[in-house]
């Protein structure tokens, strides 16, 4: 594991994401990352190198009745995976058992990808890469390192061409402190993240917050929202991704997939474009479902 300098992280920051593993919203991520993945890999020009930019330990423990229940075991109970499968899940699905574990974003990218040669994850915690480094013995294939980073620091400074990047943080609104929103936004962050194959994860609090990262980006969003079991302003009602223009052409068909993967989870998907600068109100989203 490479080490830069030690980044101070703040309280609010301190963040496991074991709880959310294969939560609805994760399931979610990983299948619009894996289709991007597969759809990139067929093209003229694809990626060789995936960033995971908040890259968490890469696999998770799932606990009895945790949230995952809402998510992955919804598709395995329908048997519908939508591409999910791993070594993993696939042995719980024929042993009719419950998985016990989930993979996190760059070791499916490490399973399913034959292009991407090399992974590169970024995260503060020690603890969290401590794990990672672990886990990386799983995809001996890929050349994969760690960097203990702040991810917004190093991907101001890194070279992104020919990577397709996942920026995934920690959002926490309690306090207010939890504004990488407006660090996604900006300048140089937001040129060097349009010119590489970029996938930006957010949750969505309120209608204004996607708005304002599709404007920002010029960028088209997918938004997944799904019924609320606990009305709270800190709890998402849902989550989105941002896509890079520089993916437009790889998108192209996947929409209609993911609104039937939509139904499969209960969710409204809905497609945000950016209007044109100098337009006020975005006027053009689209729900599908
Ligand atoms: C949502 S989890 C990552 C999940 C992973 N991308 C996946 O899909 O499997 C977020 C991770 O980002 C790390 N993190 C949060 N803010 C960060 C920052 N500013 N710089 C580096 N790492 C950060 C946390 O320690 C945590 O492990």
């Amino acid at each position: 594991m490479k080490e830069t300098s030690k980044p101070q992280i703040p309280e609010t920051f301190v963040y496991s994401h074991e709880p959310y593993a294969g939560s609805i919203g994760d399931v979610w991520k990983h299948a619009i990352l894996r289709f991007i993945v597969t759809t990139l890999e067929s093209s003229s020009s694809p990626a060789t190198r995936f960033i995971d930019a908040h890259c968490g330990s890469g696999r998770y423990q799932l606990s009895p009745g945790g949230k995952w229940q809402y998510g992955l075991a919804k598709l395995l109970a329908r048997g519908e995976p939508f591409g999910l499968e791993s070594e993993s899940l696939d042995s719980a699905i024929s042993s009719r058992q419950s998985p016990t574990t989930y993979p996190g974003s760059w070791l499916q990218v490490a399973q399913i990808s034959d292009v991407i040669s090399t992974i590169i994850g970024i995260d503060h915690s020690q603890d969290v890469l401590e794990r990672a480094t672990f886990t990386a013995k799983e995809a001996p294939t890929k050349t994969i390192s760690f960097v203990q980073a702040d991810s917004f620091s190093y991907l101001n400074q890194a070279c992104l061409r020919q990577s397709l990047v996942l920026v995934d943080p920690a959002y926490c609104l309690k306090d207010g402190k939890g504004c990488d929103w407006e660090k996604l936004c900006e300048q140089p962050l937001l040129s060097k993240l349009r010119e590489a194959y970029t996938l930006i994860w957010y949750p969505v609090y309120g209608p204004q917050k996607p708005d304002y990262l599709t404007q920002k980006y010029q960028a088209k969003g997918w938004e997944i929202r799904w019924p609320l079991r606990r009305k709270s302003a800190f709890v998402p009602s849902g989550c989105g991704v941002l896509i890079s223009a520089s993916l437009n052409r790889q998108i192209e068909g996947l929409e209609k997939y993911l609104a039937s993967l939509a139904g499969y989870l209960d969710s409204e998907f809905v497609i945000r474009k950016p209007s044109h600068p100098g337009q006020n109100t975005p006027k053009n989203n689209i729900i599908v479902n």
